[in-house]
Parts: structure tokens; C-alpha cells; sequence
């Protein structure tokens, strides 16, 4: 690449965090996927979490059988890109009382990479 190509593109790459949300990478977001396994099934499983399969265009706290803290019945927001980027960088902040006490990312690329990644969930 050359650097003019090279400047352009971290230029667009910092003014794209704010506020726009950055493009993910599904493939990427498959491999952090692990930091949410323990927790999350991608089939019609729930574990300690409730089942992410489809969770893109699903309202919060609605999962049949499983188990949800109040405060995420009573946000009851759809999941989109926006709502998963915020409720990913602090799950508390967005959610007070959740009971997802793991899985906050920081990095904002890597939280797009796992929207892409859970767009590709299709419902059970
Ligand atoms: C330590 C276990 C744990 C980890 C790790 C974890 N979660 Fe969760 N997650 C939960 C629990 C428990 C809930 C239910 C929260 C509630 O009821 O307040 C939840 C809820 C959610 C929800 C809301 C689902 C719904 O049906 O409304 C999403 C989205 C989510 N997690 C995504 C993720 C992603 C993506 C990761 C990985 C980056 C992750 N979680 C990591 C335990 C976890």
C-alpha cells in the first residue's frame, strides 16, 4: 500500500469510531467468540447465559426458559449494532443489575467484529 493509501486509511480508521461504529469482521468475530462460550451457545441452548442464535433484531430478555435478571426485562430494547456495541464496552452501564458479570470488551473493533459475527446467527 502506499503511504498516501496508508494515511487515508488510518485517518478514516480513528474518524470511524466516532460516531459511526467500525465495519466488523465476522470471520475475526468467530475466533472471539471464545470469550463468550462459557456463557453462550450459538444453537437453542441456554447456559449461563441465554442463547445467542438470532440475537440480532431480538428484544432483550425475551429467550423462553431462561432465567433473566429484572433489569434486562425491563430494558426490553431490540439488539442492533448500536445497542450490542454499548451493552458489550460496560454491560452494567447499559443494563444496571445484569447478570452478565463477564464479557465486557473494550476494544472497539473487537466488539464489531463479534456483531458481524452474531449477525450471521440465524434464529433456531
Ligand atoms: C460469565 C458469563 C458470560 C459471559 C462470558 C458473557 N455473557 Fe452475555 N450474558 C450472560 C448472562 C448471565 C446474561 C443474562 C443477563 C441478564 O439477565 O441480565 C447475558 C446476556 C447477554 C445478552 C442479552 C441476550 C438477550 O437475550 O437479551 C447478550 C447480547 C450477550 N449476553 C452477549 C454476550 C457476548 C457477545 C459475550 C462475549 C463477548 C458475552 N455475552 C459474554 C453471561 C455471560
Amino acid at each position: 500500500m502506499r503511504l498516501t493509501h496508508w494515511v487515508l486509511a488510518a485517518l478514516l480508521t480513528v474518524g470511524g469510531m466516532t460516531p459511526a461504529l467500525a465495519d466488523g469482521d465476522a470471520a475475526r468475530g468467530k475466533t472471539l467468540f471464545s470469550r463468550c462460550s462459557a456463557c453462550h451457545t450459538v444453537t437453542d441452548q441456554n447456559k449461563i447465559g441465554p442463547h445467542l442464535s438470532g440475537v440480532v433484531g431480538r428484544t432483550a430478555g425475551t429467550v423462553a426458559g431462561f432465567n433473566y435478571s429484572k433489569g434486562m426485562v425491563a430494558y426490553a430494547q431490540v439488539w442492533d449494532d448500536t445497542t450490542l456495541d454499548t451493552f458489550l464496552s460496560g454491560p452494567n452501564k447499559l443494563v444496571p443489575g445484569t447478570k452478565m458479570a463477564a464479557g465486557a470488551i473494550a476494544n472497539p473493533q473487537d466488539r464489531a467484529d463479534i456483531i458481524a459475527y452474531l449477525k450471521t446467527l440465524t434464529t433456531p
